[in-house]
């Protein structure tokens, strides 16, 4: 990888933990693109907010941020004997826990850390906090790992379909890059993997849905491939039709917040408008899913819960003015639930699913 987008990648990390273990450090997304200023949070209410108000954000990122954080707050429970310690940490994991409901990596992470101490249970307190500080590292350092894997075999998708001499149109919704995980992203992946395989950032052009209310995809993804040097366009939601229409999306690839045992995927909201429009003019619609992003405890999406999320991020938030009326309620879930017959594939870093999901995830060994 070229040395600028690796510096860039560092400049953007999406959390880390500084050397006195006593905070965790992460780059305020609410801020992005206009201004990049890392934060750090030391109480639980404060990582709690800031999950919750999205300055963390993209599942993985958010199940890093969990494991961190609880490691940092377990570590300051002052309490020698291991009954007493456990109840504390129980109590910490259930008010992080609280923080958004939809990804599952947020769980994911907490109850791997849950484990982690069960399982040391013997050994006395102080290392018990060591260990849990060990772990949280395992978690950011494989997220690394799952999202390299997850680019190869995207990309592989990608070089089946390139032209020689044409650019590959792709799509992307919200923003599953390297801002919402620890290095590469999930859905981006495959981007950043062609880069190090020796594209060119024009022998692809990325187009990123804005993505309302929030606008991940806008503010975030474009942000980080116009760094990476690669093409990027940027469109309003309702505008995947037409580009579709015209032949200029080749590949679509998103993230997901929660998979379920069929292979129903939740993802930001307007996903699976994308997928229906997709499905119509035939163009490939890839999920990109870290196993942990795959619920077992989920059989379908019907079963997977939709954050419901402030009516003002719809009428007045961006505009100088609300742009509703004060009387309008305004419908704002934050995710939505493309069923499996829509999707072409799912790629995880274990391998490329196909239908049927649950089979193939058993064969993986993810379920
Ligand atoms: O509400 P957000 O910004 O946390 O939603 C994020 C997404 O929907 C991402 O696509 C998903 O978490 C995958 S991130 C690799």
């Amino acid at each position: 990888m070229n040395k600028d987008l690796d510096a860039f990648f560092e400049r953007v990390i999406t959390v880390k933990l500084p050397e006195d273990r006593n905070s965790i450090d992460i780059i305020d997304q609410t801020l992005l693109p206009g201004t990049i200023k890392r934060i750090n949070l030391s109480t639980r209410e404060e990582i709690w907010e800031a999950i919750k108000k999205l300055r963390v954000r993209g599942a993985p990122a958010i199940g890093v941020s969990a494991a961190y954080g609880i490691a940092v707050l377990a570590n300051r429970i002052h309490s020698n004997d291991f009954d007493a310690f456990y109840v504390q940490f129980k109590d910490i994991k259930d008010y992080l826990a609280s923080s958004r409901p939809t990804a599952v990596n947020l769980f994911w992470a907490l109850n791997r850390m849950d484990d982690t101490v069960i399982a040391n249970k013997d050994k006395p307190v102080a290392e018990i906090k060591e260990i849990l500080f060990t772990e949280a590292q395992a978690i950011r350092d494989e997220d690394v790992a799952i999202s390299r894997g997850i680019g190869e075999i995207g990309f592989r998708l990608m070089e089946e379909l390139k032209v020689p001499g044409e650019e590959l149109g792709i799509e992307t919704h919200c923003n599953a890059g390297t801002l919402a995980t620890a290095k590469y992203g999930t859905a981006t992946a495959p981007m950043y993997i062609a880069l190090e395989h020796g594209w060119e950032g024009n022998d692809m052009h990325v187009y990123c849905d804005e993505t309302r209310p929030l606008l991940q995809g806008a503010r975030l993804t474009a942000f980080e491939l116009v760094n990476a040097g690669i093409t990027t366009t940027v469109q309003c939601d309702n505008m995947a039709s037409i580009l579709m229409k015209q032949g200029k999306i080749k590949i679509i690839f998103v993230g997901c917040d929660r998979v379920a045992a069929n292979g129903d995927a939740a993802n930001k909201i307007g996903t699976s408008g994308l997928a229906i429009i997709a499905k119509h003019y035939g163009v490939p619609f890839y999920v990109c899913a870290p196993s942990s992003t795959i619920d077992p405890n989920t059989p379908t999406g019907n079963e997977i819960p939709i954050e419901m999320r402030d009516p003002e991020e719809i009428k007045s938030m961006w505009y100088k003015e609300p742009m509703a009326p004060s009387q309008a309620e305004a419908f704002n879930p934050a995710f939505d639930v493309t069923d499996h017959e829509l999707i072409t594939g799912i790629i995880t870093e274990k391998g490329l699913c196909h239908a049927p999901y649950d089979e193939a995830f058993k064969k993986l060994g993810i379920i």
